[in-house]
């Protein structure tokens, strides 16, 4: 992705003062149905320069083949495009001191002063369904109040943050949007105990991914709930809401995405 000269400027200017280096853009099929939104580049994406190509990349491969997906189906970025580091020093046995800068994970202020590029790439790409991976890129989008693991693999429709005009803070879209959070794809090496529900994650997301590209279904949109409807036999159907409960379709009146 091509960023404009005049977005890159303003975020190189308000990010000076942090501890931040290098930068990757986000990276995929412009026509991708799904765009994946993780954090923040580590030191292997800055050398490779590509999204998740290190241990976290590694998971992320993993549960793509397993679900059936392919980086090609997807445009990959994150809420911070520069790699966050914290500088560690390290006294040395005969004395000297040895310094590294591991990566770290960005602040609130960091994603603000990027919150000019994810904003531009989701206008730009436009696409079908935004995935957060992890609270730093779920919380950008849909606020403090939403976790992963309360909203995880839940189909949401919501309007999204995005910057304000005065560059101060953040309001809410106008349009809507169809959001599939999921757990950052380093959790598991956090949490092994996860993997499963991961996966099932990942899944969920390559069957809504499939649904959404089916000509023969529509998505109504049910308050803060979507309902995936089949063209045939629609009145007679049981339907499948986001937490996978079967429910009757509801009578009030739907908006049609
Ligand atoms: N974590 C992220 O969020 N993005 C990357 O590219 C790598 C690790």
């Amino acid at each position: 992705m091509d960023y404009p000269t005049h977005l890159l400027d303003e975020v190189k200017k308000n990010s000076k003062y942090f501890q931040l280096e290098g930068f990757l853009s986000g990276n995929g099929s412009p026509q991708a149905k799904a765009m994946l939104v993780g954090e923040a580049p580590g030191q292997t994406e800055l050398v490779t320069k590509l999204p998740f190509t290190g241990q976290a990349g590694k998971e992320l491969d993993n549960e793509l083949e397993q679900a059936g997906l392919s980086r090609e189906d997807l445009y990959i970025t994150s809420v911070v495009r520069s790699r966050p580091y914290k500088i560690k020093k390290r006294i040395n046995k005969d004395g000297t001191v040895s310094e590294s800068r591991p990566n770290r994970t960005p602040t609130k202020a960091e994603v603000l002063a990027h919150a000019p590029l994810i904003d531009y790439e989701i206008q730009h790409i436009k696409p079908k369904i935004i995935a957060p991976m992890g609270n730093i890129a779920l919380k950008r989008l849909l606020g403090n109040k939403y976790t992963i693991s309360a909203f995880h693999g839940q189909v949401l429709n919501d309007s999204i943050f995005q910057l304000s005009d005065d560059r101060s803070t953040y309001v809410k879209s106008t349009d809507r949007y169809i959001i599939f959070p999921l757990y950052h794809p380093a959790a598991v090496l956090y949490n092994r105990s996860l993997a499963d529900v991961i996966s099932k994650d990942w899944r969920a997301l390559f069957e809504l991914i499939n649904k959404l590209s089916d000509s023969h279904s529509f998505l109504v949109a049910c308050r803060n709930d979507l309902i995936i409807v089949p063209t045939l036999n629609t009145n007679r159907m049981m339907l499948k809401t986001s937490n996978h409960q079967p429910m009757k379709l509801p009578k009030i009146s739907p908006s049609i995405i």
